[in-house]
């Protein structure tokens, strides 16, 4: 049986990785609408696995036999200034992310529970990869220099991302 304190965290965890996912799909939209259509598709499937990161928690929490709580999730901001802005955003998240699922590894070690530390080890894995996906598309986009004949070029790979 889950503590309160752990399943407490696990919900508002619940609730960022759900935020994630309204992040980059609204992320994803603005760039629909600035005609970067692989940007926008990359964002997408990201969205999506922010979702499956949250489906990941709330089962996890049921399995344990928690009660599961879904709170409100905030509304994400609806445009940035550049897709260097925009990308930079994606990376400075992945980092908070990151440090959301620290603490939360602080917290299952001092409630002694090693089924919970166990299943957030795997997102502290995850972090890792996501936070090196967001900075090479930074530092993509710094090379090309943020201009737009360009971007369209790195566009059109980000696109093939499944
Ligand atoms: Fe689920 Fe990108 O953190």
């Amino acid at each position: 049986m889950l503590k309160k304190s752990i399943v407490d965290a696990l919900n508002r965890q619940v609730n960022r990785e759900f935020y994630s996912a309204y992040l980059y799909l609204a992320m994803s939209a603005y760039c629909e609408s600035a005609n970067m259509k692989g940007f926008a598709k990359w964002l997408n499937v990201q969205a999506k696995e922010e979702q499956s990161h949250g489906n990941k928690i709330y089962d996890y929490i049921l399995a344990a036999g928690g009660t599961v709580h879904l709170a409100a999730i905030e509304a994400p901001q609806q445009s940035w200034p550049s897709m260097l802005a925009l990308f930079e955003e994606v990376y400075a998240h992945e980092q908070k992310v990151s440090g959301m699922i620290h603490d939360l590894i602080v917290t299952a070690r001092k409630e002694t529970d090693f089924a919970t530390e166990d299943l957030l080890m795997w997102f502290a894995k995850e972090q890792v990869e996501e936070e090196a996906n967001a900075l090479e598309i930074v530092e993509k986009i710094k090379a090309l220099g943020d201009i737009t004949g360009h971007l369209f070029w790195m566009d059109h790979q980000m696109g093939k991302r499944e």
